[in-house]
């Protein structure tokens, strides 16, 4: 195995050299009472996910992540913690990059660097329907080394961008850090300027978008993000829609 990442405290890092999804293995300790702010990491996954049950590459060389969380508010308000996992990916790829990479957030949690998919965030959670949450796991994958090349949405990892030679570790420690500072912001100020951060560097605001939902697919203007995060999609009529779940796609330039 490679180096094994070291986190400061509140994080602890639960390491392996293979498992079959970072994010099973977190509901698993989370099921054994493990506490908030443990790291599962892996050096390849085996049935890495991703959203919508896709299946996630997940080489060596990359990034593959999950942090488990007991943060004790609804379900509603986790949503919002993927919004702040996306915005410590940017930073943590800025400061990777000493400022050269500007990466950008595609709704709902996807990163992107030069219109191209660099990273992903599946949340899973747990609880009672009403109440506070029993856990919460963030998994995050990031295309360092490596990238598929036959995805719907095109990928790209920060070697392609021209950051090679970093380790996944590295990418990890400078996550985990950003990670620590938009969680507490999130918690002591809510959502707001999250939401305003997120917009900061939103992908295609303005534009024209395909949301695809389970059923259908809804064509509009990519107006923003409401106040708990739904996309706000402006039809041809000039009607206003708010969608809380979908894939966004961008026409063709
Ligand atoms: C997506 O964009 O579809 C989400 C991808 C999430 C991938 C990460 S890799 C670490 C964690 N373990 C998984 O099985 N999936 C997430």
């Amino acid at each position: 195995m490679t180096t094994t990442p070291a986190l400061p405290p509140p994080y602890r890092v639960v390491a392996f050299e293979a498992i079959d999804s970072t994010n099973e293995e977190a509901k698993r300790l989370a099921a054994q009472g493990h506490p908030d702010s443990t790291v599962v990491w892996a050096e390849r996954q085996l049935k890495g996910r991703g959203r919508r049950g896709r299946a996630w590459a997940s080489p060596a060389g990359n990034l593959h992540c999950s942090f488990l969380l007991r943060p004790g508010c609804e379900i509603a308000r986790a949503a919002q913690m993927s919004f702040a996992m996306a915005l410590a990916l940017v930073d943590a790829i800025a400061a990777l990059g000493e400022g050269r990479l500007a990466a950008r957030c595609k709704w709902p949690n996807d990163v992107l660097i030069g219109g191209r998919k660099v990273a992903g965030i599946l949340l899973e959670s747990a609880g009672a329907t009403m109440g506070p949450l029993d856990w919460l796991v963030i998994g995050t994958g990031v295309n360092v080394a490596y990238h598929p090349k036959d995805t719907a949405f095109p990928a790209t990892s920060l070697a392609a961008e021209g950051l090679a030679g970093v380790a996944p570790a590295e990418v990890l420690v400078a996550l985990a850090a950003a990670w620590r500072e938009w969680r507490e912001r999130l918690e002591r100020e809510g959502f707001a300027p999250v939401r305003a951060a997120w917009l900061g560097v939103a992908h295609g605001l303005g534009e024209d978008v395909a949301v695809r939902l389970d059923n259908a697919t809804l064509n509009g203007r990519f107006l923003g993000l409401d106040a708990d995060g739904a996309l706000v999609l402006e039809d041809a009529h000039g009607g206003r829609r708010l969608v809380a779940a979908g894939e966004v796609y961008f026409p063709a330039p």
